[in-house]
């Protein structure tokens, strides 16, 4: 077994999750403690500056680098006698286009592993775009080994800034995709509006009216036709944005045509889920589970009602891949990301800079 810590920066920018587990990289996973480290609210508008692979990159690369090892410093202070054999550091999106064979995760490996003195595995997601993946989702193989116990089909969804959908089917066959945005598009409308980082609560968008036209019209995009495998920048959905609404009309519309893009996802699983299980931000936002309750027949269920953490399971599976990545055991599937094989991937840095 590997002791193994993962670092999650997800589109949403809110910060570093950064977990614990021990793991064969296979079907034995044990999580351990999470914690995480919110960005100070500066440093998320340099890293928002930097989206689209545009402005001061190598600076803020190097600035998230710094924050993500004192990330782990204070994690393992705070965790004394803890130890990890590995770092699986997934560095942050500023770029996804599947489409033109580029994903970029900025992040620099080397010198993680040079200032923690820990083997670091990184840029996790590039050989399967090269080979013609989608580069995303990738925590999918991960929902499988947890849930492997679980009576089977369920659905794992995850709602980060984009959300992402896992069916696991009753052989711990995945299909997986991402469903549509996740928290990013109700975060920045109120951010626009009130300059608060998200509808708390869903507290805005509880007090709102959906606009059904806009719903509607949402829900006839090409990317809902279109059959997994698939995958989304954080801001592919922006010009969706119902400029003519109020700001609680607003969103819960954007809350609404979240959920309804995600119960989308449905009409692509090879059999009914017995029920989905809920993780990502998005499962704080009471509006958001409860209009995603309204579309779908099944139960909807925070991770917590199995046992799982779900702050932490994006930065369990980082170091879950970093594990496989060592065991040269692939990350992702035809199924999972429609690379043409089973495709390894990741980038050891070693402590030693060797
Ligand atoms: N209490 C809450 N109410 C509403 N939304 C919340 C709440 N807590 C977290 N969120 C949402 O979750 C997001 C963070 O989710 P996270 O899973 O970390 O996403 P990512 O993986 O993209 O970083 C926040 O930006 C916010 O939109
Ligand atoms: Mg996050």
């Amino acid at each position: 077994m590997w002791r193994a810590i993962g670092l999650m920066s997800g589109t949403s920018l809110d910060g570093v999750d950064v977990a614990m587990i021990e793991t064969d990289g296979r079907d034995r996973v044990i999580p351990g403690a999470a914690l995480t480290f919110p960005y100070p609210p500066q440093f998320r508008e340099r890293l928002r500056s930097v989206l689209g692979g545009v402005g001061p990159i190598a600076d803020v690369e190097e600035e998230l680098t710094r924050f993500h090892a004192e990330a782990v410093e204070d994690f393992l202070r705070q965790h004394r006698g803890t130890a990890a054999d590995v770092v699986g550091f997934h560095g942050h999106t500023i770029f996804h286009r599947p489409a033109e064979r580029r994903t970029w995760q900025i992040g620099d490996g080397a010198l993680l592993a040079r200032r923690l003195g820990i083997d670091v595995v990184a840029d996790f997601r590039s050989a399967d775009v090269a080979a013609g993946g989608e580069g995303a989702p990738f925590a999918p193989l991960f929902h499988a080994a947890l849930a492997t116990t679980l009576a089977k089909p369920i659905a794992v969804l995850n709602i980060g800034g984009v959300a992402n959908v896992s069916w696991i089917g009753e052989k711990a066959n995945v299909l997986a995709f991402d469903t549509g945005p996740g928290n990013a598009l109700i975060d920045d409308w109120v951010r626009r509006h009130t300059g608060a980082v998200a509808d708390f609560d869903g507290a805005l968008a509880r007090v709102g009216r959906v606009s059904t036209a806009h719903v509607e019209r949402f829900l006839s995009r090409p990317f809902f036709e279109r059959p997994p495998p698939k995958s989304l920048d954080r801001d592919d959905f922006r010009d969706v944005m119902p400029a003519e609404l109020s700001l609680e009309d607003g969103a819960a519309t954007l809350t609404e045509m979240t959920a309804a893009a995600a119960a989308a996802a449905t009409g692509y699983f090879p059999a009914l889920a017995r029920e989905w299980l809920v993780t990502g931000g998005g499962r704080h936002n009471p509006a958001l589970l409860e209009a995603l309750g309204r579309r779908l027949s099944v139960a909807v269920r925070p991770v917590e009602t199995v046992g799982w953490d779900g702050d932490a399971i994006e930065a369990q599976a980082f170091a879950y891949l970093a594990v496989r990545s060592l065991e040269r055991l692939p990350l992702s599937l035809p199924t999972t990301t429609g690379v043409p094989h089973p495709t390894c991937g990741g980038r050891l840095f070693t402590r030693s800079g060797a």
